[in-house]
This record gives C-alpha cells, sequence and structure tokens, in this order.
C-alpha cells in the first residue's frame, strides 16, 4: 500500500510516499480502512526531531496520530469492535501510522465514530478532543463558575476546549488574531482578547486556570493572571521531570534534563505562587466515547479547517505548519 513515511529526522522532505506492506491486526488489535486522517502539530515536531531525547522512533515508519475509518478485520480477543464498523482513533504514539490506506490499533484506542459526522471531521476529533479533555477534566479539574483562560483558542485543540470547558460550567477568555475572533466567539469564548495587539497579563486578573496552548512568553504570562494556587496546563512548554516515566518511559537520566530544562519555568510559577504542569496526551478509546456523546447531541461542533486529498499530504503540512489554521487539517483517503 502507499504510505505516508517517516524516513529520518528532518525538515519536510524526511517525510515521503512509499510502498509499504499491509498490517494485519494481532491480538487485541483491530485492522482499519483508514478514510481520512488529521494532521498535528505533533506529527511535524516528531519530524524535526523535538521529542526524540524522550520519544525515539524506529525509522522508516509510517507516519500518522489520528484516523477515521472502518473496521476490516479484528485480531484474536477483540470484544468491543466488529468488521463494518464504523471508528475513530488517535493510534498508539509508537506506532503510528494513521497515514496510509489501512492502519492497526489496539482496541482500548479506538471509539465509535459519531454517527453525525462525515470521516473528515471525525479524523481531526481524537487528539485535539482528548488533549483538550484530559487537560480540563484531570490536570485543571474546572468546575462549574470557574474562570478559565486558553491561550491560541482558534487552533484544532483550542476550537475544542472553549467548548468543553464552557460545558464544564466555565467562563472561558482566550486570544485569537482578528482572523479567528468571530470563531471563537460563536464556540462560547466570552472575553477575546487580540494577541498581536495586547498582552492578555494586561487585560485578565484572578482566573481559576489556564491551558496554555502557544507556549514561550504566553506561557510565563498565565502565571500572572491566576489566583494564587491556581495552575496552568500546558501542552505547548517543556515537559517535566515527572512526564519522564510517566508518560516517556524514560530514565533518570532524561527526568534530570528535564528537570534542568525547566527549573527556570517553574521557579517563575512558584514566584507566583501558581503551579505548572506539562500535559502529554494519552490515547483513550474510553475517552474517545465520552466526547462522540455530546458531538451527536449537536453540543461539541468540530472545525475543518481544510481537507486534502491524501496524494496531497505534502501540501497540507506546509498549509499546517504556517500556524494559521482555524480548526483542523484533515486528509481525505
Ligand atoms: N502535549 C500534548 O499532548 C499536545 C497535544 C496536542 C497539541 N499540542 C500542542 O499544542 C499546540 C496547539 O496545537 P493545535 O493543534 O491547536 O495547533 P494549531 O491548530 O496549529 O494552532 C493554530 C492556531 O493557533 C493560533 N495562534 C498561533 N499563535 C498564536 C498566539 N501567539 N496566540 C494565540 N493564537 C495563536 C493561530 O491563529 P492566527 O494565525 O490567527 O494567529 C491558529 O489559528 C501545539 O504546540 C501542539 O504541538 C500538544
Amino acid at each position: 500500500m502507499r504510505a505516508f513515511v517517516m524516513t529520518r529526522y528532518g525538515d519536510a522532505s524526511a517525510m515521503e510516499m512509499r510502498d509499504v506492506p499491509e498490517p494485519t491486526a494481532g491480538r487485541g488489535e483491530v485492522l482499519i480502512r483508514v478514510r481520512a486522517a488529521g494532521l498535528n502539530p505533533i506529527d511535524y515536531k516528531v519530524r524535526q526531531g523535538a521529542m526524540r531525547l524522550v520519544h525515539r522512533l524506529d525509522l522508516p515508519q509510517v507516519a500518522g496520530s489520528e484516523l477515521s475509518g472502518v473496521v476490516e478485520a479484528v485480531g484474536a480477543g477483540v470484544t468491543r469492535f466488529a468488521v463494518g464498523d464504523r471508528v475513530f482513533a488517535r493510534v498508539d504514539k509508537k506506532k503510528l501510522g494513521a497515514f496510509a490506506p489501512y492502519a492497526v490499533v489496539h482496541e482500548t484506542l479506538v471509539g465509535t465514530m459519531p454517527q453525525s459526522l462525515d470521516f473528515a471531521d471525525a479524523a481531526g476529533l481524537p487528539l485535539a478532543g482528548l488533549t483538550a479533555l484530559q487537560a480540563l477534566r484531570d490536570e485543571l479539574a474546572v468546575t462549574e463558575g470557574d474562570r478559565v483562560f486558553i491561550s491560541g483558542g482558534a487552533g484544532g485543540v483550542g476550537t475544542l476546549a472553549i467548548q468543553l470547558a464552557v460545558r464544564m460550567g466555565a467562563q472561558v477568555a482566550t486570544t485569537a488574531s482578528p482572523r479567528g475572533q468571530e470563531l471563537v466567539r460563536s464556540l462560547g469564548a466570552t472575553t477575546v482578547i487580540d494577541y498581536r495587539q495586547q498582552r492578555f497579563r494586561d487585560v485578565l486578573s484572578d482566573y481559576d486556570g489556564a491551558l496554555d496552548l502557544t507556549g514561550g512568553r504566553d506561557l510565563s504570562d498565565s502565571f500572572a493572571i491566576l489566583k494564587r494556587g491556581a495552575r496552568t496546563v500546558s501542552v505547548a512548554g517543556l515537559p517535566q521531570p515527572a512526564n519522564a516515566r510517566a508518560d516517556f518511559d524514560a530514565g533518570p537520566l532524561v527526568a534530570a534534563a528535564l528537570w534542568a530544562a525547566g527549573a527556570r519555568i517553574r521557579h517563575r510559577a512558584g514566584r507566583s505562587g501558581v503551579g505548572y504542569r506539562f500535559l502529554f496526551m494519552h490515547p483513550s478509546g474510553a475517552d474517545l466515547d465520552l466526547l462522540a456523546g455530546p458531538v451527536d447531541q449537536g453540543e461539541l461542533r468540530t472545525v475543518t479547517d481544510r481537507v486534502f486529498p491524501f496524494e496531497r499530504i505534502a501540501d497540507a503540512f506546509a498549509h499546517l505548519e504556517q500556524g494559521h489554521a482555524k480548526g483542523k487539517v484533515v486528509v481525505r483517503m
């Protein structure tokens, strides 16, 4: 089969279309005929080698982190899915494989696709949706009446995070350029700051939690807008020592390197009297089923920026890497 393969670490030329063998489903796995696949910044960050310290891939490898499709075959012991089911998944981080006509995923990572979505919209939901859900529910424990700040609300994660935070009862403030302002307001953000004109730390104060999607200066600025004892969870900043073992199965050397690299940001958080954690989202079929419910009830909207044919996936990446997508970029097989 023709797949989009990461051949080495490097620039865009490090990924290319190649013929690879079709995978087969092992025990507990489902073979999915991929109908669409979502693109994510993590795909090009991994290609650039940004995750190399903590997450080394066995190359060459079929790339791609999330997909939607139809179950083609099931391996021994599979109980949750049958041939013909419409499914979606954030695939195993080490195996990847979504940018191909067929992919194999363990059944525990697979969810039943929302009935109301087509394959393209469903393919963009898993990675961003799980990230938003796990950050708001597990790391920030957002509850009714909270005031939550989300930086970068117009992107793949932000468009879902705004809606999920509102569903949890929060009031949401976010940053967006004029191109994204109408969108983030339509999703439920009540305070929208044009980050090109104003620093949000000059406008906001006394927030109960912050979800950082942009990193850099925004991450340290988020500490200044929180109540004492509140927390910023970042998915765009630096992983912390605690992530080494929990998320990357890495040893004490990696933990020490992350400890040193993150010392300054932890110090800044400490000085503001707030907490800082880095979240590396985890694939989960059970959490995907939690996301599918509100989608089918019309309470969670997917936002798809552009759909490219699979043959033009390199163009899709060039578009995503410009960093201005409103919602998700997807390829259709
Ligand atoms: N740790 C994890 O598990 C995890 C999981 C998912 C994502 N992430 C990370 O989270 C980040 C966001 O992911 P994503 O998929 O949402 O990215 P994305 O879709 O590529 O985000 C693009 C959007 O961000 C906006 N933007 C860019 N710079 C901004 C700024 N300084 N302030 C406000 N908005 C800004 C852009 O709007 P304009 O062009 O209009 O400004 C654009 O709409 C990435 O760094 C990604 O790697 C991490």
